[in-house]
């Protein structure tokens, strides 16, 4: 929002004014003063539909055949307001169509390799399912449409830092995490609101980078790219909006990426997007000796009082049993593991993921809400009252938080 447009991010000139780059993943040019181009993403496999969105999507064709008993087998628990925590089947009265934009745009379903990366089929698979895993015949299914979908994930070379195309959340709000770089970004993201103002138009809103409790991220030219459905043919954000962009983000802490906002141009409604970054590296002030939290001698919190008695109570109940430190990847990406021993150091990371301008729009609101479609593993079993009560009594300490 308007108020984060003043936080810090550096601007580095390469000397580079106008950006010429043709709608074609092979005539991106690079960064001036640059050895190699920059290129994004190529693919190295073959996709079924053909580029330019025309194709037919053949993996769209498979879903269509296996809509009706995903529906019967599943849909009892993954729908909104079910008692999953997970609705990736979306709203209760969904058309097919919508279904396949839900399930297709939850983390982790649409992937390289299914049968061992998607967690369609590895959670079913893995004895932890509440409901025991999927019917032989049905899973076989899955992974065939899965495998068709996977046709359109673009392999990307080694030597640009590439997130692997996704499906956005649209219109939603969207965490994409940077494991993928290395094991050493696990639990950084990039977070957005994405809307689409036409069929070739999308917005990205209130672009975030977060960090970890206790390592940073240092990057230089994030570029998004396009991929129109079944097409593994990337097509770069045709302004290069983020061309001039070099960013140090210390660790604990959030900030906009560049501006925080870019319209992509070159979007096709049910396409997919990849980040890639010219260059991106971990800031590890501990010297990778892990260890102690966050650091923030005094902390950035102003109302750690009302954090006390109203949010970390919330908190507690309802999000430390993963974020507080029993669920890994959960609590390297919020820290809520000093709820109780340092009060201070769990509020910075929580004011982290609140709008100070617009407590409603925060990430731990929009991403926990049993009426929302954000692709987070708890939305209050579907619980729309307590999930009221909790926004209630964080927004108390948010309120606090934004007149001190
Ligand atoms: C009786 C309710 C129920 C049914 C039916 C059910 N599930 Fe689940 N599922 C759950 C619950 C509860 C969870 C949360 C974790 C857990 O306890 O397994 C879950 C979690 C999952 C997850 C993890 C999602 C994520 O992103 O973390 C996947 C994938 C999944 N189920 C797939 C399926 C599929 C596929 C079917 C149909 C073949 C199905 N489930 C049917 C209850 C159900
Ligand atoms: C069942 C475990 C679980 C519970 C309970 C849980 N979370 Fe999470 N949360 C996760 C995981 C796992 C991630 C990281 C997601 C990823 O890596 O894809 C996450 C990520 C987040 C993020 C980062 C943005 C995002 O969507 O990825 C926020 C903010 C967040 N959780 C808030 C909350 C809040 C607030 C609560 C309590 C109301 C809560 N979580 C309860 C598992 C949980």
């Amino acid at each position: 929002m308007a108020g984060m447009l003043g936080r810090h991010f550096a601007l580095f000139g390469f000397g580079v004014t106008a950006f010429a780059v043709m709608a074609s993943a092979t005539s991106m040019t690079g960064c001036a003063g640059d050895p190699e181009p920059f290129v994004p993403p190529k693919a190295t496999t073959v996709g079924s539909g053909g580029g330019g969105g025309t194709g037919v999507n053949a993996g769209k064709l498979l879903f269509d055949d296996l809509f009706e008993d995903l529906e019967q087998s599943c849909g009892g628990c993954h729908k909104q307001g079910g008692s999953s925590n997970t609705p990736f089947l979306g709203p209760e009265a969904s058309t097919l169509d919508e279904v396949y934009e839900s399930i297709t745009s939850w983390p982790d379903v649409v992937v390289r390799n299914p049968d061992t990366k998607s967690v369609l089929i590895t959670w079913p698979g893995s004895g932890a399912h509440t409901a025991g895993p999927t019917s032989k015949p049905l899973e076989t299914r899955i992974l065939a449409w899965l495998n068709e979908e996977a046709k359109s994930v673009a392999e990307t070379p080694n030597d640009v830092p590439t997130i692997e195309p996704f499906k956005p959340i649209v219109p939603g709000f969207n965490a994409v995490y940077l494991g993928e770089l290395g094991p050493e970004f696990a639990g950084m993201a990039v977070t957005f609101q994405a809307t689409a103002l036409t069929d070739n138009s999308l917005s990205l809103d209130n672009i975030e980078v977060h960090t970890t409790a206790t390592k940073g991220i240092s990057f230089e030219h994030p570029l998004f790219t396009v991929y129109p459905a079944a097409s593994v043919d990337g097509i770069p954000d045709p302004v290069d909006s983020f061309s001039n962009v070099s960013q140090e983000v210390e660790p604990g802490t959030a900030e906009p990426l560049g501006p925080g906002s870019v319209i992509l141009t070159n979007w096709e409604t049910g396409g997919k997007l990849s980040i890639a970054f010219e260059s991106v590296s971990v800031i590890d002030p501990l010297g990778g000796t892990g260890g102690a939290g966050g650091g923030n001698a005094g902390g950035p919190c102003s109302a750690v009082t009302s954090f006390e008695n109203n949010a970390a109570p919330a908190l507690q109940q309802s999000c430390a049993n993963c974020h507080g430190g029993n669920n890994g990847t959960a609590t390297n990406a919020v820290d809520m593991s000093d709820l109780n021993n340092d009060p201070s150091a769990a509020c910075g990371q929580i004011l982290n993921r609140v709008n100070l301008n617009n407590p409603n729009q925060s990430q731990i609101f929009l991403n926990t809400d049993p009426s929302g479609n954000a692709g987070h593993p708890f939305d209050f079993g579907g619980n729309q009252g307590a999930f009221d009560n909790f926004r209630q009594a964080v927004t108390t300490w948010i309120n606090a938080e934004s007149n001190n």
